[in-house]
């Protein structure tokens, strides 16, 4: 509720009864006017149609608005609840660390949810999206093993990212693959495709079939690892937030390039991506007076994604289908042997229809 205004010509002051003063510039009380908007809530109006010579003449308040008359004769009518929303500072982003629970292998408990209660109840579909929200990973169990169900999966929040890959890949061992993923060898700690622009948002792991000995998927907070390392190396986790290294994939039918640091923070120093994929670094080059410093926080950051305490291990078996936040979650998989059948599924999908669907179904943003 406002308990008092005053206002100079170039700015209005407003003091609220929780305490917050909030000071708000003729420019913004002009760019926010509710009547420069449409009533499907899109703008109407441009930075350039600011007047920067309007001053403020009057402000009486109406009932439950305030009437703010411009030196220009122009007339802003604010309904109070609309200032109140609207001067609050700019909310985090979905992606952004503040917000999230981090966790690490000893003390989480993976989330799981059934896939029959899933499709059939709004609580346990909303409860598993916003586990990925939140933990960046949520356990879908009981998914049929049907071949490109994992798409059917995606349809239930999201739309499917079709990359060259196709609109999805199968993680079984082949003949000379083109990607290691595509063997029975070991896979460290990583995040898929940082090749791609944007890169993938959300990942899916579905299991077709593991009969196997091995092939366990070890998964880390990246958020939490790099939390690590910002409070013990803050020195390589700046490093490691400055430095954009060159990644590239490329076959015959692909050549993907990207240039991004391990580590994104926003405008709050919040991380909001972590990244990490040694197979597919392009050569690089930094300076040489860098150059140690890098390697030295290059390897601080592996060695965090390493550290057993970070790791969940997850065997998935058939029918269990693993999403989770590509831009956050990093995965892992033991060697395998070679006898026996071991078949996933994967596709990607992106962040941003995930999230919508979480909203939709009543979650409020953080
Ligand atoms: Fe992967």
């Amino acid at each position: 509720m406002l308990t008092h205004f005053e206002f100079e010509p170039d700015s209005l002051t407003l003091a609220w009864n929780d305490g917050r003063v909030t000071r708000l510039d003729v420019l913004w009380l002009q760019d926010h006017d509710p009547a420069g908007r449409h009533g499907n809530g899109q703008r109407l109006i441009s930075v350039l149609d600011l007047d920067w010579q309007a001053g403020i003449r009057a402000v009486e308040r109406q009932g439950d608005g305030l009437m703010i008359h411009l030196n220009t004769g122009r007339q802003l009518n604010y309904p109070l609840a609309t200032l109140a929303r609207d001067c609050q500072m700019t909310p985090e982003d979905d992606r952004c660390q503040s917000g999230k629970t981090l966790w690490c292998g000893n003390d989480f408990q993976l989330p799981v949810v059934g896939w029959q209660d899933y499709l059939s109840k709004d609580d346990s579909r909303r409860q598993a999206l916003a586990a990925v929200a939140d933990n960046g990973l949520v356990l879908l169990r009981g998914v049929p093993c049907k071949p490109g169900q994992v798409l059917e999966v995606i349809e239930t929040f999201g739309f499917v990212r079709e990359t060259n890959y196709g609109r999805l890949f199968d993680v079984q061992t082949v003949v000379s693959p083109s990607n290691l993923a595509f063997s029975n060898l070991g896979l460290g700690p990583h995040t898929d495709n940082p090749y791609r622009d944007p890169v993938p948002g959300v990942q899916l792991l579905h299991c077709l079939v593991n009969e196997v000995e091995g092939g366990e998927n070890l998964l880390v907070d990246g958020f939490q690892a790099a939390a690590r390392l910002q409070t013990e190396h803050p020195d390589a986790f700046e490093l490691l937030t400055r430095v954009r290294l060159p990644y590239r994939f490329s076959d015959e039918q692909a050549d993907l390039r990207s240039r991004v640091p391990f580590i994104e923070t926003d405008d709050g120093g919040w991380v909001i991506k972590v990244r990490y994929n040694n197979r597919s670094i392009a050569p690089f080059m930094l300076p040489f007076e860098e150059q140690r410093a890098f390697y030295r926080a290059y390897r601080l950051w592996a060695e965090m994604l390493s550290a057993p305490e970070l790791a969940i291990t997850v065997r998935l078996e058939a029918g269990d289908c693993l999403v989770f936040d590509n831009t956050r979650v990093m995965h892992a998989r033991t060697a395998f042997t070679d006898g026996g059948r071991r078949h996933l599924q994967g596709a990607y999908s992106d962040l941003d229809g995930l999230y919508s669907t979480l909203y939709l179904s009543g979650v409020k943003p953080c």
